[in-house]
């Protein structure tokens, strides 16, 4: 654990008083007194930000802890979380199954659990440990300004409630195969219409845009069809500028700052205009709902948006959401939906490439579930739990590639005991869905790629890449389905 270490940083504040004494108190009794404050001055605010900053508050310092140094350093080799977690995290979680550890997160020290038990008693008992505010202090931010407004991934409480009553019905009634089968066929459009070698995950994150687009509202990005169409590039530009993890670990640079960075300036103008178009799209739709055009009796419930499924509850009596709560909901599916499944199938698609024995066995299940006739055929609802091969490499992926490694930090609202550590009251934990899904105690091989791991077992607390409890992902099914109907036609294809 000598990394955990560094003993430089960790000697004990009163050294500053040692340091001061022989070295500034002989010089100052000699001459140079402005030299001499000057130093004492600047030895003190150094350990003043070492005690403050660099080191957990002292009512953690029990718990081992990666300091931002290690953070710093991942911002500057720009790495991947997953590079990340291998590089700091996974040799100590090896050292210390049961164990948890501190990480400095945006807003403050960050409990980091991945030991099953822990994890199934924080996600169970989810009113002990409602969600942190995401946007604490920073609300206009980029990514603030488009997901933290008062929808179901970060309201908690009463809230929370009332809009889960409306989205949930939403949700279980929309299962648009149909439209996830013919965005696939787009796709194999553009793949035979192309001379160049394509970016799978390029294809992937246009592929999931569309469907969110049209299950999610009835808004066609013309991503897949066309190469450069005006709301996808206005969309992938605000989306590139989420992912800066510069703005995200110090976001006073993109508020209160921002006038030092005019192509951040221009991204916020970006994001301004797609969220005006939101608000167009709600008011048009409740324009055509007035004039009973909505309900369209020739669609299938489960092929109708899940704007119109959500303002169609408010019709049936069944609870209704503001204009503000169906915009930010509307931003919060995109943001929680659309990248996590593209990178979901990216990982699908490359593993399958790289295990030609697999992926034959996915194509034999597709072939017998589809027919093996060489058309692109869109499977249904029901084929779909047919495919219990192509579930098994999904939820494989998903284990070693979990597209949200972090669940968004929960507030400790008692004392308590976690891994048999004291947890005080007040502290955040997350959920470290990377380190349990790698941990060698939870898992056999746990590196390796084995979708036969998952034959057996029907449920699994070690494999959470949806979270878990009451708040569990909404879009779970929305996107397995859709994982399976791309992977079941592509791989029909050859
Ligand atoms: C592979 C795809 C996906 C993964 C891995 C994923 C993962 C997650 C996780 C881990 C959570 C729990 C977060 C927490 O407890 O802090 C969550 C919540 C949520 N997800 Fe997903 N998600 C996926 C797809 C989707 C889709 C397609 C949608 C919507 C279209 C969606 C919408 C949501 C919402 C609204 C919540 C909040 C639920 C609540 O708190 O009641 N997700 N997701």
């Amino acid at each position: 654990m000598s990394y955990l270490k560094n003993t430089f940083l960790q000697q004990p504040l009163n050294n500053a008083v040692e340091i001061y004494n022989s070295n500034v108190v002989p010089h100052l009794i000699k001459k140079n007194k402005t030299i001499a404050i000057s130093v004492a001055v600047a030895i003190s605010i150094f350990y003043i930000i070492r005690d403050q900053v660099f080191r957990p508050p002292r009512n953690l310092r029990h718990i081992p802890y990666f300091g931002y140094f290690s953070i710093l350093g991942s911002i500057l080799k720009n790495e991947s979380l997953f590079d990340r977690g291998k590089r700091v995290s996974m040799e100590f979680v090896k050292s210390r199954p049961d164990g948890l550890y501190l990480e400095p997160g945006k807003v403050g020290w960050e409990i980091q659990v991945y030991n099953a038990e822990d994890i199934k008693h924080i996600l169970l008992k989810y009113e002990l440990f409602p969600k942190t505010d995401f946007a604490e202090g920073c609300t206009e931010t980029l990514v603030n300004k488009f997901i933290a407004r008062p929808n179901l991934v970060f309201t908690n409480g009463e809230e929370w409630k009332s809009q889960k009553k409306v989205i949930n019905p939403a949700f279980r009634r929309s299962m648009p195969v149909k439209l996830f089968g013919n965005i696939t066929q787009q796709l194999f459009k553009r793949i035979e219409g192309s001379e160049k070698t394509l970016d799978v995950s390029d294809l992937m994150t246009r592929c999931t845009l569309e469907a969110i687009g049209k299950a999610g509202f009835g808004f066609d990005f013309e991503a897949v069809s066309k190469e450069d169409s005006k709301w996808t590039k206005i969309y992938s530009e605000v989306i590139d500028g989420f992912r800066d993890f510069t703005y995200f670990m110090f976001p006073r640079l993109d508020q209160e700052l921002l006038w030092l960075f005019p192509k951040r300036k221009v991204l916020h103008q970006k994001l301004d205009t797609l969220m005006d178009m939101l608000d167009e799209v709600i008011q048009n739709k409740r324009e055509l709902l007035k004039q009973g055009q909505v309900r369209n009796d020739d669609l299938e419930e489960n092929e109708r948006d899940l704007l119109t499924l959500m303002l169609e509850s408010e019709e049936l009596d069944e609870g209704s959401l503001s204009d503000k709560q169906l915009k930010a909901n509307l931003c919060v599916f995109f943001y929680a939906g659309h990248d996590t499944t593209a990178s979901a199938l990216s990982f699908a698609l490359n593993y399958l490439a790289k295990y030609p024995k697999i992926q034959e066995r996915a194509r034999k299940e597709a072939n017998l579930i589809l027919g093996d006739r060489p058309e692109d055929i869109i499977p249904t609802v029901e084929e779909t739990k047919q495919m219990i091969y192509i579930n098994q490499i999904i939820k494989e992926t998903l284990r070693l590639k979990a597209p949200v490694p972090r669940i968004t930090p929960r507030l400790v609202t008692k004392d308590t005991f976690l891994s048999g550590t004291f947890i005080p009251k007040g502290s955040r934990v997350t959920i470290n869905i990377y380190d349990l899904h790698l941990s060698d105690k939870a898992w056999e091989n746990p590196t390796e790629f084995d979708p036969d791991r998952f034959a057996q077992e029907e449920s699994n607390s070690t494999w959470v890449p949806f979270g878990g409890g009451a708040r569990q992902c909404i879009g779970m099914n929305f996107s397995l389905n859709e994982q399976r109907v791309m992977i079941a036609m592509i791989c029909k294809l050859k």
